[in-house]
């Protein structure tokens, strides 16, 4: 049997640095504030997460327009997040605790002060001019096509100077590199393995399908929407079929390192196209959004991991995402009254499909979204857009450590405003309490890294239809699980559509106190909320 790869195993941790812990006092999270909260994260026990990487939104230099994902130098750490020496010290801590590191790669587009962007600027006739995407105005004026960008207005940036346009997908800030350019792409490449030799684990890829746009420029036809970048289809600006060899050439470039990896943010995800970047051979793992946008209810959540299992019937890996630095998080999503029940729920589910769970910062604890005034907005589409949308910035607020001033995350001004539940949701509050989201969280990661079942087994649903309640077994030679889910505020009697299995079952995880009766016969009681684990024996 070929072993599995750690991140077909593990679960991923992602950390937004800005937000997770400030060191130095400035306010702004930095890489000796993730060092000093790495035994939160895994320290060998199942006092600690337990997760088996994190991934890093950009730390690179950068002006900042989009927070990191502008990116002004690919090989190298912006001081406001600390030093190269800072970098390799987190990557061996990090290793010395059996956490991989997992870098953001921002290459669909750089800053605009990226020096290759400068430089290309600089006039029609540089050699780097080639390197982004310059286009004259139309015969009589006018922009190149109907290309909308994502932040808002049109994609294509007035240069007076050079007398031509180029584009950009998101802020103008964000000029797009042009892959098709060989001499732009190895430099990208060269990134790539400049982190590969320092030691990094792997790579999560922004807008991965979004490299190559139509060579001729065609204008994206229109559809249905509320703003301009949504009253298009999307057909020439991603999804090109050029992007398959440049994952096949990724793909090499990790291979010759061994045990490395690359997921992708698919703009515009579907579980099928997720699935075809993913073919063997090509990505590591693509990102399913499909959970960050169902509405609370254990039919829609199974129907996302039937597609998403259909999907991949012929190759690649599930992987399962909740929240992230660009949507709600889930606990405010589906808070209400109920939010720490479902919060368990929800992380049950998550952390027992068969695929790799990605974790956002704070989720760990049921961390709400920020509230955030009108004069706090740092994110530019949520000041381009307030008030129909507020941007990013309330999944992005600081990490509460504890119920010090400052949350445990600085001594200093933090850069977004601290949650105001702060006091009662933080780490600290949540370690040494049993029944906390955190407890609950450690519990599964442990049981799963202990379980070839949760971890690699086929899964199978028991009931095919959930009104209320899902339940699905787990199987893996040598062992077989079954976790059982309500997703309601009411008890069900939640019935199977085939026979449960005949064996002792025996209860190793729940989130309710008093034990659950036994398990046999054609169906489960679950109390509201519900969370059951058990094993065949
Ligand atoms: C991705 C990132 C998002 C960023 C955008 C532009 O969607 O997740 O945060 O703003 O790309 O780089």
């Amino acid at each position: 049997m070929t072993p599995t790869p750690w991140w077909q195993d593990g679960v991923i941790y992602q950390i937004y640095p800005r937000s997770f812990a400030d060191a130095d006092g400035d306010g702004v999270g930095d890489l000796r504030g993730i060092l000093a909260h790495l035994d939160h994260l895994n320290d060998g026990t199942p006092r600690s997460l337990g997760v088996d990487a994190i991934w890093l939104s950009p730390v690179y230099p950068s002006p900042g327009y989009d927070f990191g994902y502008d990116v002004a130098d690919y090989c190298n750490i912006d001081p406001l997040f600390g030093s190269l020496a800072d970098f390799d010290r987190l990557v061996n801590e990090a290793h010395r605790r059996g956490i991989r590191v997992i870098m953001d790669m921002v290459v669909n587009h750089s800053s605009h002060e990226h020096p290759w962007f400068v430089e290309s600027r600089a006039s029609r006739g540089s050699p780097k001019r080639d390197w982004y995407l310059w286009r004259d105005p139309r015969p009589g004026g006018g922009l190149p096509n109907n290309w909308e960008a994502v932040f808002g207005g049109r994609a294509w940036q007035w240069d007076e100077a050079s007398r031509q346009y180029y584009y950009h997908m998101f802020l103008k800030e964000q000029p797009d590199l042009n892959w098709r350019n060989p001499e732009a792409r190895r430099a990208v490449m060269q990134a790539f393995r400049f982190w590969l030799e320092r030691g990094v684990d792997g790579f999560r890829l922004d807008v991965v399908n979004a490299y190559f746009k139509d060579a001729g420029l065609r204008n994206n036809p229109p559809r249905l929407g509320l703003r301009g970048y949504e009253r298009q289809a999307h057909v020439f600006d991603m999804d090109q079929p050029e992007l398959l060899d440049v994952y096949r050439e990724l793909h090499e470039l990790l291979e010759e390192f061994g045990e490395r990896m690359a997921v992708g943010e698919v703009m515009h995800e579907t579980p099928e196209k997720a699935a075809r970047y993913s073919a063997p051979g090509l990505l590591s793992l693509a990102f399913n959004f499909e959970f960050t946008h169902q509405p609370w209810a254990a039919s829609a959540f199974q129907r996302a991991v039937t597609r998403c299992e259909a999907a991949l019937a012929t190759g690649g890996w599930p992987c399962y995402v909740l929240s992230n630095h660009d949507v709600s998080r889930h606990a405010s999503r589906y808070g209400a009254r109920h939010a720490v029940e479902r919060a368990k729920v929800a992380a049950a589910l998550l952390l027992t499909l068969r695929g790799t769970p990605f974790l956002y910062y704070g989720e760990e604890i049921g961390m709400r979204n920020g509230r955030i005034r009108r004069e706090e907005i740092q994110d530019p589409p949520g000041k381009r857009y307030w008030p129909l949308y507020g941007g990013r910035d309330p999944e992005r607020t600081p990490m509460p450590w504890s119920a010090e001033a400052g949350a445990g995350f600085t001594h200093g001004r933090p850069w977004l405003p601290l949650n105001r539940d702060f006091r009662e949701v933080n780490v600290a509050a949540q370690r040494d309490d049993p029944h906390s989201v955190f407890s609950f969280y450690r519990q599964l990661i442990w049981l799963r890294k202990a379980s070839v079942a949760l971890r690699r087994g086929s899964y199978r649903p028991l009931i095919r239809t959930p009104r209320r309640a899902q339940v699905y077994l787990r199987e893996a030679p040598g062992q077989r699980m079954l976790v059982a889910l309500n997703f309601s505020a009411q008890p069900v009697l939640a019935a199977f559509d085939e026979p449960l299995p005949r064996a002792a079952w025996r209860l190793r995880l729940c989130t309710h106190a008093a034990a659950h009766e036994p398990l046999q016969g054609g169906g489960i009681h679950l109390r509201p909320y519900e969370v059951c684990i058990f094993e065949a024996e």
